[in-house]
């Protein structure tokens, strides 16, 4: 693998991972089933893979919170700003303060939503990875209401997604921008106007449809820095495409992370995210 680590990722250590609530339906008789030296095991050889091709940054862990694993829903970062998650449910909220305090100790200017808005960050909100474009996920977490005012807070053009199965209950569940204006999605997530939507914004020859059995193995939920991706597990058909649109694919097995409902790319925060525009912008 070649070194290129201008990307980083938050990422948290399991150290209090485990399963013992149901806010989703993986986590439905999983309650204490994790086995957290397997997950510690699958954590790291994820991590460790990530650093070889970009930097992994840790946040410390912390009892009383075993979903701050799942560093995606801290919040969505722009630039140098984040916009801080608002989780729908009370299970997460004490994560809220900590990653605000560790946004601000990396110097991030900290956008906060209203009270009554349920925002879950980079779990539902997505930057493309061609266009300036944020699509957003709504429907079981984040408050469709959230996305106007992230649209004006970032300055940016924000496409929202309605997801309809529980299943599938984030964006980045079953929907992933890649490099090169890819995006590799299950289509049945969304409803019929969503998947319209995307059809409209991608062409066809971009669009890396992922059938179900993939989906449910969690491919979409996947951790792209430059032409790697990391996911848990690709069908060979799934992997031949990904390699056929020039990606390296590393499959790191994520079993006891799924109990949770969550995979590689929950277990990873993206905070390089520059603009489009001004890579593109004349000096
Ligand atoms: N148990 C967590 C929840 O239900 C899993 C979060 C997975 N994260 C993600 N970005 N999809 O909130």
């Amino acid at each position: 693998m070649k070194q290129q680590r201008h990307e980083a990722f938050l990422m948290c250590p399991p150290a209090h991972f485990e399963v013992s609530y149901v806010i989703n339906p993986w986590m439905e008789g999983n309650v204490a089933h994790a086995d957290l030296s397997l997950a510690q095991r699958q954590w790291r050889a994820l991590r460790d893979g990530l650093a070889q091709v970009a930097q992994v940054r840790e946040m410390p862990a912390a009892a009383g919170v075993p979903d701050m694993v799942f560093t995606a829903n801290g919040g969505l970062v722009l630039e140098d700003a984040v916009v801080l998650s608002r989780f729908r449910h009370v299970e997460r909220q004490d994560e809220e303060p900590r990653f605000k305090a560790w946004f601000e100790s990396q110097g991030l200017r900290v956008l906060s939503m209203p009270a009554h808005i349920p925002f879950e960050g980079a779990g539902d909100a997505l930057l493309d990875r061609q266009a300036e474009l944020l699509w957003m996920g709504y429907g079981h977490r984040t408050d469709v209401r959230a996305a106007p005012l992230i649209a004006g807070w970032l300055e940016i053009e924000v496409q929202s997604l309605q997801l309809v199965d529980p299943r599938f209950y984030h964006l980045d569940t079953c929907f992933c921008p890649l490099a090169g204006g890819y995006l590799m999605y299950y289509p049945a997530a969304f409803d019929a106007a969503s998947q319209k939507a995307i059809a409209a914004r991608v062409p066809e020859h971009r669009r890396i449809v992922v059938g179900e059995e993939d989906a449910l193995a969690f491919a979409c939920n996947t951790v792209n820095s430059a032409g790697h991706v990391f996911l848990n597990r690709a069908s060979p058909a799934l992997r031949a495409r990904l390699e056929q649109a020039g990606f390296e694919v590393h499959e790191t097995p994520l079993s006891e992370f799924m109990k949770a409902g969550g995979a590689a790319k929950c277990l990873t925060l993206k905070l390089t995210e520059p603009r489009r525009r001004a890579a593109n912008a004349p000096m």
